[in-house]
């Protein structure tokens, strides 16, 4: 038993430091503002003007969104995280699929090994499935190779739909010499020295396989505006009109081939790097001291305070903190190399366990604290646990909070906002109309729309009436990833969050539709290879 004492002081200290991770109702407006100007505003080296050295909105050259009636099977693949999967999707065609996948752990070590033996790791994988679940495609005659979605989630300098030099690392790997070079070649070249029948027809970010695999199993009328992931690593792809992604169209671009038919293209926007300059976001010691142990320091602080890479570690940060400052835990006989001393081991799904915890003595918390950091349950008092829970809240919910940022401004600056709220809408009688006309004509300006008349109460009148139901538009956003799916209360946090942004207030929040995309990266990866496929000729039986 612990020995008795009084846990006040160490409760406040804990209250003191969640207070750090608080972002305020002014913080989150703050942080969209800067979203918006290093998307798309004045920053001389980022956004959709210039190629980015920090948030890099990356074109990806997939031009259009799935409605659901696409076919046939495809190869996916999917690095990104802790696992690489190989799978195969069979796309019936009526928003369906089905879906046969393996999925081995990437060993810690090949993540910063070099480029032969990552991508030979991969190509072995792809051989194993193909053999087993693809055997037929070896047979002497075959007339087609099979084509492969590759799911990369990293920054590439995207060229075509299947080539991509790879900017930077992130999440943890680091192989320096595949920096610069085309992942895809890199991939192909390893499944050719095996000699598998497989094609790397497609290059896709898991935002952008996000974005199309919710597309195509919930086709609305509107689409899908946004892909999110809020997994090991954040980030977020989102159609924009190509007439707004003008560094495609500078004199020394240097962009390759592309469907212009449509007036779109998805952006990856690597939204993982927004405020590397920590303008806006919010900075303690522990993300400090997080940083400064990571492989990238300086970069990527969007992603290392919201996504589960981090947030185990941030949280094994301030437990330690406590400890020091408050005597957390100092009834403990905890081993060296437990968890809790160790860089990196912690879990993000700890915080999920902790969260979701409602006994009142906190016995799954501490059942928690024991197997996964090292802290025996025997002579932790539940006030302790309490602390850790304080702890793990303010974390959680900071993250939570900051993920409302990029979601808030991308419906902002896509003008999807103005349809959000019923407006009234002035019906002018001809007499009007034609003084406006006249108006506008001697000051040079549009007529006023219906847009840029204030939101005075709505009346149903003669000349006033108010938009119906039908003409307001649900945003849709399609998300995956382990934070937003386990989290406890993670999308009500966004939620809370996207509420208090001016120019969407409740209205707009209410009509944002959130949808997981279970399996997002490998169906998407399909779509996209078949697009490609179509657009290079290919016959898939
Ligand atoms: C990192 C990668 C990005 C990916 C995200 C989610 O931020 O840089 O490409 O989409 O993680 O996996």
């Amino acid at each position: 038993m612990a020995p008795t004492t009084d846990y006040a002081p160490m409760i406040a200290k804990a209250e003191a430091i969640a207070k750090e991770f608080d972002f305020s109702a002014e913080d989150v407006r703050k942080g969209v503002k800067e979203f918006l100007r290093l998307m798309v505003l004045t920053a001389p080296d980022v956004g959709l003007q210039n190629d980015g050295k920090a948030m890099t909105m990356i074109p990806t050259y997939v031009t259009g969104v799935p409605n659901g009636t696409e076919k046939g099977v495809y190869l996916a693949v999917d690095l990104g995280g802790t696992n690489f999967r190989v799978c195969s999707v069979s796309l019936s065609g009526d928003t369906k699929f089905t879906l046969t996948q393996s999925k081995v752990a990437i060993p810690r070590d090949m993540m910063v090994s070099d480029s032969h033996t990552l991508f030979s790791f991969l190509a072995k994988e792809v051989e194993k499935f193909v053999k087993t679940h693809h055997a037929d495609h070896f047979e002497e005659d075959i007339s087609h190779k099979l084509q492969l979605g590759f799911t990369f989630s990293f920054p590439v300098d995207q060229r075509a739909v299947n080539k991509g030099y790879l900017i930077r690392w992130t999440k943890g790997f680091d192989i320096k010499d595949a920096v610069g070079k085309d992942v895809c070649e890199l991939l192909q070249k390893e499944i050719d020295a095996l000699g598998l029948p497989v094609k790397v027809a497609a290059l896709v970010n898991d935002t952008v396989g996000t974005l199309m695999a919710r597309s195509y199993t919930s086709p609305g009328s509107t689409g899908t505006l946004l892909g999110a992931i809020f997994g090991t690593g954040t980030n977020g792809a989102y159609v924009e009109k190509l007439s707004k992604i003008t560094k495609m169209t500078k004199p020394d671009a240097q962009v390759g081939e592309y469907d212009k038919s449509t007036g779109e293209m998805v952006v990856n926007t690597e939204w993982g790097s927004f405020d590397n300059a920590l303008k806006v976001l919010p900075d303690t010691i522990y993300d400090q001291q997080l940083d400064a142990n990571s492989v990238n320091p300086g970069i990527q602080m969007f992603e290392k305070r919201i996504s589960g890479m981090f947030l185990g570690e941030i949280l094994r940060n301030a437990i330690l903190g406590l400890k020091k400052d408050a005597g957390l835990l100092n009834a403990s006989t905890i081993a060296e190399d437990a968890p809790l001393y160790t860089p990196w081991s912690v879990d993000t799904s700890v915080l999920s366990f902790i969260e979701a915890d409602n006994t009142s003595d906190l016995s799954e918390s501490k059942k928690v604290l024991e197997e996964q950091l090292g802290i025996p349950a025997a002579n932790l008092h539940t006030e302790e646990a309490r602390a850790v829970k304080i702890l793990v809240h303010a974390i959680g919910k900071r993250s939570a909070r900051l993920s409302a940022v990029p979601i808030a401004a991308i419906v902002i600056a896509t003008g999807k906002v103005d349809n959000l709220r019923p407006k009234p809408v002035k019906r002018m009688s001809i007499v009007e109309q034609g003084l406006e006309a006249i108006k506008s004509a001697l000051t040079g300006k549009l007529p006023a729309g219906a847009a840029d008349i204030p939101t005075a109460p709505t009346v149903k009148g003669d000349k006033e009436k108010a938009q119906t139901e039908e003409d307001l538009e649900v945003i849709d956003i399609g998300v995956d990833g382990s934070v937003v799916e386990h989290y406890p209360g993670f999308e009500k946090f966004v939620r809370e969050a996207l509420r208090e942004v001016h120019e969407l207030g409740v209205e707009g929040e209410e009509r944002i539709r959130m949808g997981v995309a279970k399996d997002g990266s490998g169906v998407g990866a399909a779509l996209i290879a078949l697009v490609a496929a179509k657009a290079a000729g290919v016959q898939i039986p």
